[in-house]
């Protein structure tokens, strides 16, 4: 059966790497793979059309797709608008609406790549962590939330962040069936020492661990801690269960890492056979944008991540993997990673492996 593939290239960059993931989509498509792309608008270009970041037409073309491949979303243009007319606005709506609470974000050294990070090569070489991060809630989500003006004139700003312990396992769940197919080890990040809802995070994780997985080897780290590690001996770590403050936060970090945020994609998902959201780890670069110099492999690393986890390919998805290493091997860069190539160019690379 034909599957859909959404695209939503959003804003800056975005289009550029968007493209790029669209040519291997039908080259995949040429050679045989059953498979639809439709696009949509979404952020900031969609707020100059439509006057809303993510509207209810896209969001039902994105819950009827099997899997959405979104570019970037943001940029100075909107910045200054109220929270929730801002293009970020739509990708928290998106993810909410499509109930996508599992956002596996990997975080791969090319051996290729291994002199790009700050690291020593020695630290980062065949580095290969995979993080799990809680999506739909958290301090993203909770309320209250807002900036009230106070009788004294002074303002009071608040977030919330709130779990239950459902949230919490079913993301846990996630990351313990993907490390089954890894080396069994779970490390999970919170701030237990300060936060009852952290404290609580670590025990509910524990409990499912012990109920369910008692072949998971499951540790847990305050998260400062879990920062000074990741850049003291990041090899230390395989899969990596976090809320979605830290999460965001700690896949930053280690992002730098691996030599380039360039390189990373990441897939959300949420119950088995709902369509996942797949997106480079970057943004949208504004700084660069519209100059066809932007890298387009976090992108078609997350059409290979859309590949394995919503399409049913998985061996596809290894192969478009592997062409874009082969691709890195031959010395393909873009500027980035230290090269000159153009966007299209490194796309010509990844395509000539395929
Ligand atoms: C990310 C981004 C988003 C987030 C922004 C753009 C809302 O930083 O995907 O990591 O904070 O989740
Ligand atoms: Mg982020």
């Amino acid at each position: 059966m034909t599957k859909t593939l959404l695209l939503l290239p959003g804003d800056g960059i975005g289009p550029e790497v968007s493209a790029v993931a669209r040519r291997v989509a039908g080259r995949l498509i040429s050679q045989g793979l059953a498979l639809k792309v439709e696009e949509a608008l979404f952020g900031g270009a969609s707020i100059d059309a439509t006057g809303l970041p993510l509207t209810p037409e896209v969001l039902a073309q994105a819950k009827g797709a099997d899997a959405v491949l979104m570019g970037a979303v943001g940029g100075p243009q909107w910045a200054g608008q109220p929270y929730d007319k801002r293009p970020e606005a739509g990708l928290l709506a998106l993810r909410a609406g499509m109930n996508v609470y599992a956002n596996l974000r990997p975080a791969r050294c090319f051996s290729a790549l291994a002199d790009a990070s700050s690291l020593k090569r020695v630290f980062v070489d065949g580095l290969d962590l995979l993080f799990v991060r809680e999506l739909t809630g958290g301090v993203y989500f909770g309320s209250p939330r807002g900036v009230e003006t106070l009788p004294d004139g002074q303002r009071r700003g608040v977030n919330t962040h709130v779990y239950t312990t459902s949230e919490i396992q079913r993301v846990a769940r996630v990351a313990f069936e993907l490390a089954r197919g890894r080396t069994g080890a779970v490390c999970s990040a919170e701030k237990g020492n300060v936060m009852e809802a952290g404290l609580m995070w670590r025990e509910d994780v524990q409990a499912l661990r012990d109920a369910e997985y008692p072949d998971i080897k499951l540790s847990h780290m305050l998260a400062d801690n879990m920062a000074m590690q990741l850049v003291k001996n990041p090899k230390q770590f395989d899969v990596i269960l976090t809320d979605n403050l830290f999460g965001d936060i700690l896949s930053d970090e280690a992002g730098m890492l691996t030599g380039s945020l360039g390189m990373l994609p990441s897939a959300a998902i949420g119950d088995p056979g709902t369509p996942g959201l797949y997106e480079p780890i970057h943004g949208s670069a504004p700084d660069i944008a519209g100059r066809g110099v932007a890298n387009p492999c976090a992108a078609v690393l997350s059409l290979a991540m859309a590949l394995r986890y919503s399409l049913g390919a998985a061996e596809l998805a290894s192969r478009v993997e592997a062409a874009v290493e082969a691709a890195l091997d031959k010395g393909a860069r873009t500027p980035d990673l230290g090269g000159t190539m153009t966007t299209a160019a490194m796309g010509d690379a990844i395509l000539a492996g395929l």
